[in-house]
């Protein structure tokens, strides 16, 4: 659309827009991403038009870019860093052609290079249910000589000037998804991830917020990439005070040397902003990576809840306990066992035996069959550990073919938990893991395979001593979408350690992630909350562990462990076996309450809250029909509990509300108010005006304990 003789993109959401000024002899200029604008509101003409040029500044001064480049006029990051042999070092993408696919929704940008001889094609796609822009970047060497790239922007974002903290997750195994936030300023902010996976400590996103936005309110810009390998993110304070944020994946040196005529495609970014605070990005990116996810039958059933045979036997594996723990788990209720590591051949401890994906004949001397019909004859589904990219050395696979690891030759092989990395971007290493998986999964009735991944890739070179981080993602990629093409009534849970793969890439192909390996609930809590910051409920695996929890050695009651657990995937991870009647009883009442509240847990949205007091809620499900549960972190410390307030419900219903979790040992002292009685009775009903601006009164409770509500619209 032309205003005032210039001509501008503009890409309109619900509640967010984007607008990109149309430039001749330049790339694309970003001029603005925000809140909504007016179907046809516009800048008053081009950018150069409303500043004037700076003091010792080029001619034309260079504003940013869609994709801005190093060397001729820019002087900020570059959305390319690549060259041919040292030439070819300095691009600028002079001439745009515009394809529309989608009026207002979904556009290309082919930006091109003459004197550099290269093409990239931006592509930008705003989606309204989700408010949520997904951008990629293609480039194509035109030129007669191969070109090395050493960054390629997947996305290159502007934020404005308001723009104040950057917060973001990191962490390690068994504490992923830990909530950091460092002050945005003329320093340039970057993030990298180089262990080859999306890793524990480096998700490859963050959020950007203005001074004083809040949980439910205030400007919240959020990103991140789509991709399960080495990543980057950076943001940089400019000129005119606004930042630019570029996200991509990470290259190792000359890892990636594209042929003339070849194309390199980068991971997608999803991007959104909102003016509802932190939660409203995690919405955003609910509904996103909702719509992203391919499940078997084309729809999410309601999430089984399972056990998972891992912390509760280990490596001890037999056919008569396991099928005795699969007794225990249908007597409690639940839907699917997941036979976890220690099932193949010879495998007693973390030292031997991946990559030899046949049943040990001690353990299992008649195989997997008998347990697995077992398991389906109590109406449950069976589901099967695997890791298929990795190796022992003490194993089979290795004996046969050491060269099948990646190495570098000369240097050692490093082993992390006593184990390699196959090269899965060869062939016949795909094609054997391929056939080892369909093996199993052809004679064995698996709805259900957890995937895991368990060490960082180091030495990760090829037979041609070229580096092959990328080649080992994407090879993941081709093997999971051919097991998944295959069997397409399976279901995958993606695993690295816990949350070591976890990432809107590798949800193009997994149901599920296993959150972390740490399952005590109170570190439980901040790493979900970190999660649900960018990924939904549905598929975050949270599990109903030991006590005391063998990753920190801290105890809490079963009731906290089970609430703790309820918004997610729920599982069970102990010893069931061995627990008492009581607890039993106890648990099973845990999980017919999860099965009769996930439909509303897993759908609609997720609001995150701290009441103080060290009180943190979350509130899961549409604003009329709420399940909230109120966490009790540490003791209190005042002598009144402090209201939940609850910004997300309207002003103008009245609201019935009922306290629900099963009364037990741990459920917190309940002091006998008229209030108090009335929740635990038939509900009290409270103004949606009041619970809005002051909030709903919670009775007193013990330290990490849970109340758990129901909150309806009348
Ligand atoms: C790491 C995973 O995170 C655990 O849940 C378990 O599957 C072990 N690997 C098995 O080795």
């Amino acid at each position: 659309m032309q205003v005032h003789g210039t001509e501008f993109i503009a890409l309109h959401g619900r509640a967010s827009s984007a607008i990109l000024e149309l430039a001749p002899g330049e790339a694309p200029l970003w001029r603005y991403w925000g809140p909504r604008l007016a179907d046809h509101a516009r800048p008053h003409g081009p950018i150069r038009d409303g500043r004037a040029r700076p003091s010792f500044s080029l001619d034309h001064d260079q504003p940013l870019t869609a994709f801005p480049t190093f060397g001729v006029g820019w002087f900020g990051q570059s959305a390319l860093i690549a060259h041919r042999d040292g030439r070819d070092f300095a691009q600028a993408f002079t001439e745009t052609q515009v394809h529309w696919i989608e009026p207002e929704r979904r556009v290309e940008l082919t930006l091109i290079d003459p004197v550099a001889r290269l093409s990239v094609r931006v592509c930008l796609a705003m989606d309204p249910a989700s408010d949520v822009l997904t951008l990629s970047s293609r480039l194509t060497n035109d030129g007669p000589d191969d070109i090395e790239v050493q960054w390629l922007a997947a996305a290159v974002l502007p934020l404005p000037p308001v723009a104040s903290h950057v917060g973001y997750v990191s962490g390690r195994h068994n504490g992923e998804f830990q909530p950091c936030e460092d002050r945005l300023g003329r320093a340039l902010w970057r993030r990298e991830n180089r262990r080859g996976i999306t890793s524990h400590d480096a998700f490859p996103g963050a959020i950007v917020r203005e001074a004083g936005a809040t949980q439910d309110a205030g400007l919240v810009y959020g990103a991140q990439l789509a991709w399960s390998g080495n990543h980057a993110q950076m943001i940089e304070w400019l000129d005119d005070d606004r930042f630019q944020w570029q996200l991509g994946e990470g290259f190792a040196p000359g890892e990636v040397r594209l042929a003339p005529g070849a194309s390199l495609v980068t991971p997608q970014v999803l991007a959104t902003v909102s003016g509802a605070g932190r939660n409203g990005v995690a919405q955003n990116f609910h509904a996103a990576i909702r719509a992203r996810m391919v499940w078997p039958g084309g729809a999410m059933r309601p999430r089984p809840t399972h056990l998972n045979t891992w912390e509760g036997v280990y490596f001890d594996h037999d056919e008569a306990t396991m099928k005795a723990l699969a007794t225990t788990a249908a007597d409690l209720g639940l839907e699917r066992f997941v036979l976890d590591d220690g099932w193949f051949h010879r495998r007693d401890n973390d030292t031997r035996a991946l990559g030899d994906w046949r049943p040990d004949s001690r353990k299992y001397p008649r195989g997997l069959a008998p347990l697995a019909a077992h398991v389906t004859a109590l109406g449950l589904e069976f589901g099967l550990w695997v890791e298929p990219e990795m190796v022992n050395p003490d194993s089979d696979l290795y004996r046969a073919h050491p060269d099948w690891a990646l190495r570098i030759e000369g240097r050692p092989r490093l082993t992390a938990r006593n184990q390699l990395v196959l090269d899965v971007g060869r062939p016949e290493v795909a094609e054997y893991l391929f056939s080892q998986l369909a093996a199993l999964l052809e004679s064995l009735p698996i709805r259900y395979l957890k995937w895991d991944h368990n060490r960082d890739l180091t030495t990760a070179g090829g037979p041609d001593g070229r580096a092959r981080y990328r080649t080992q993602t994407l090879a993941f990629y081709a093997l999971i979408e051919r097991i998944r093409a295959t069997f397409p009534a399976v279901e995958i849970e993606s695993c690295a350690g816990g949350g070591g793969r976890i990432d809107a890439g590798v949800l193009r192909y997994a149901h599920r992630v296993w959150t972390s390996d740490c399952i005590d609930a109170v570190s439980r809590v901040t790493i979900q909350r970190g999660f649900l910051q960018f990924l939904p409920p549905e598929i975050m695996g949270a599990h109903v562990g030991a006590a005391p929890a063998h990753s920190t050695g801290r105890s809490q009651t079963l009731a906290f462990r089970a609430a703790v657990a309820l918004p997610g995937h729920f599982g069970v991870e102990l010893d069931a076996g061995a627990l008492s009647a009581a607890d039993r009883t106890e648990l099973s009442v845990w999980v017919a309450l999860q099965k009769s509240l996930r439909d509303r847990l897993h759908a609609g949205q997720v609001w995150l809250g701290d009441a103080g007091d060290n009180l943190l809620w979350q509130a899961h499900g549409q604003a009329a029909d709420l399940i909230l549960l109120v966490h009790r972190m540490a003791p209190s410390t005042l002598r009144h509990t402090p209201s939940v307030r609850l910004p997300m419900l309207d002003a103008t219903r009245r609201y019935r509300i009922r306290r629900i979790d099963p009364p037990g040992p741990g459920s917190g002292a309940s002091a006998a108010t008229a209030n108090f009685a009335a929740l635990k009775g038939d509900g009290l009903v409270v103004d949606g005006a009041w619970l809005c601006a002051s909030g709903l009164t919670v009775p007193p409770s013990k330290a990490e304990s849970c109340a758990i509500f129901t909150v309806t619209a009348l």
